[in-house]
C-alpha cells in the first residue's frame, strides 16, 4: 500500500524538521509494510518574495485528492505575518474544511516541566480547537485609511455546523478517553457567539450523558492549565482560545518541539493536514538546533488518520523510548545541545 501525501516544508525550521522528520517516518512506514509516496511543494515566504504569492492560483487543487498534507511551518522575519499565515495556511485549513483541529500535551516520562511537581505521564491532554471560523473569519475592514478616524472592524463567525463538528469530535474523544470534557469559552462577555457555542455543548451533550462536562472562561481556564494541567482531559475551544491554551500545553509539557497536531476534515470529503503547533522559529533558523519531535508525533497522527494505527503507535513509542532516555540525545529546548540530526538519527535506531 502507498499513500500520496503532499509536502509543504514552508518557511524557516519547518524545512529542518520536515526533512529530519520525513526518513523517520518512511522507516516505521517500512516496518509496517507500507509507504509513503511524496510530493513536495516548495511553497512559502521564499515564493512569495520571488513571485508575489505564498502558492500558485490552483495551489489548492494540486493538494486535492491527496490522502493527507505534511506541512512544516510558515512565517518570515521580513514578512507580515497575517500575510504568510491567510497566504497559505489558512486557506488550506479552509478550503479543505479541515474544521476539527486535535492537539495533544503529553507530559513525557524523561521531560522536565516547567511546572514543580509534575512528572511523567502526569500531564495528558488533548485540545479540541475549531479551526476554520471563529475569531478567525476573514469578515472585517478597514476604512478611513490613515486618518485619524481609521477604524478596523474584525468579527467572529460561529455557525451551529461549526461548532457541532468540533464539539462532537470532542465528545467522541471522551468518550473513548476519561469521560471528561472541559468546555472552554468566554460566554460572559461575548454574548453571541459564545453563547450559541454553550447551546451546541448542552445539545451534543445530551447525546453523551456518560460524559461530565466542565464549563470554564478562557482566563480562569488559562490559570487552570498551569495550576492544576492535570485534571484536564479532553478541552474544546474556540478557534482563537484554542491557539492560545495549546501554546500553554506545549510549554506546561516541556517544549514547543514535542506539540504535534492534525487539522482534520471530518467528512473524509478533502485531505487533512498535519503539522507540529510551532512556527518558522526565525531565532533557531540555520543552526540545526530544531527539535524534530513535534513534526515526527504529527506523523504519527497522519499513520492513525491513515489507518495505520500500529505504526503510528510504534512512533509514539520510539520517541517516548528516546525521552525516558537521559542518554539520547536532545536539542536544546529540552535542555541538551544535541542536533536534528542526532536526534532522528537515534530514533531510528530505536524503531
Ligand atoms: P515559534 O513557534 O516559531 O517560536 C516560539 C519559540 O519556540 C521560539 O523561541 C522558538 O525557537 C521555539 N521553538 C519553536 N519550535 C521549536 C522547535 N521545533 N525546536 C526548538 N525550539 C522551538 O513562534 P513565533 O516565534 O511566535 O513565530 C515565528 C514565526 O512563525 C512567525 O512568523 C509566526 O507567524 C509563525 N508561526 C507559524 C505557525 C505555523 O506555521 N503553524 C504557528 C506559530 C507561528
Ligand atoms: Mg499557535
Amino acid at each position: 500500500m502507498a499513500y500520496d501525501i503532499a509536502l509543504i516544508p514552508g518557511d524557516g525550521i519547518g524545512q529542518e524538521v520536515v526533512a529530519a522528520a520525513r526518513p523517520v517516518l518512511d522507516a516505521a512506514a517500512a516496518d509496517a509494510g507500507f509507504s509513503l509516496d511524496y510530493e513536495r511543494f516548495d511553497w512559502g515566504s521564499e515564493r512569495y518574495l520571488d513571485e508575489g504569492s505564498m502558492m500558485p492560483d490552483d495551489g489548492i487543487d494540486r493538494l486535492r485528492g491527496r490522502d493527507a498534507i505534511l506541512l512544516g511551518a510558515v512565517g518570515h522575519p521580513d514578512i507580515p505575518d497575517h500575510v504568510t499565515l491567510r497566504g497559505l495556511m489558512l486557506p488550506i485549513r479552509k478550503r479543505f474544511n479541515q474544521q476539527v483541529c486535535e492537539r495533544p500535551a503529553v507530559l513525557y516520562d524523561g521531560v522536565e516541566s516547567p511546572l514543580r511537581g509534575y512528572g511523567g505521564g502526569d500531564i495528558d491532554l488533548v485540545v479540541f480547537r475549531e479551526n476554520t471560523e471563529g475569531e478567525y473569519a476573514d469578515v472585517g475592514g478597514r476604512e478611513h485609511r490613515g486618518f485619524d478616524h481609521e477604524v478596523a472592524i474584525q468579527s467572529a463567525v460561529f455557525t451551529r455546523q461549526g461548532t457541532e463538528d468540533v464539539v462532537r469530535a470532542a465528545f467522541e474523544a471522551a468518550t473513548e478517553r476519561g469521560g471528561k470534557l472541559t468546555n472552554v469559552t468566554k460566554s460572559n462577555a461575548q454574548a453571541y457567539g459564545m453563547v450559541l457555542w454553550d447551546d451546541v455543548v448542552a445539545e451534543v451533550g445530551e447525546e453523551y450523558p456518560d460524559v461530565e462536562v466542565e464549563r470554564l472562561l478562557v482566563d480562569a481556564a488559562s490559570m487552570d492549565f498551569v495550576r492544576r494541567p492535570d485534571e484536564f482531559d479532553v478541552v474544546v475551544a474556540s478557534n482563537l482560545f484554542g491557539d492560545i491554551l495549546t501554546d500553554l500545553g506545549a510549554i506546561v509539557t516541556g517544549s514547543m518541539g514535542l506539540a504535534p497536531s492534525a487539522n482534520v476534515n471530518v467528512e473524509g470529503d478533502y485531505p487533512s493536514m498535519f503539522e507540529p503547533v510551532h512556527g518558522s522559529a526565525p531565532d533557531i533558523v540555520g543552526q540545526g538546533v530544531a527539535n524534530p519531535l513535534a513534526t515526527v508525533l504529527s506523523g504519527a497522527m497522519l499513520f492513525d488518520h491513515l489507518g495505520e494505527g500500529v505504526a503510528g503507535e510504534r512512533l509514539e513509542s520510539a520517541v517516548a523510548d528516546q525521552l525516558a532516555d537521559a542518554d539520547a540525545p536532545r536539542t536544546p529546548d529540552l535542555g541538551v545541545d544535541a542536533g536534528t540530526e542526532a536526534v532522528v538519527d537515534d530514533l531510528r535506531g530505536r524503531l
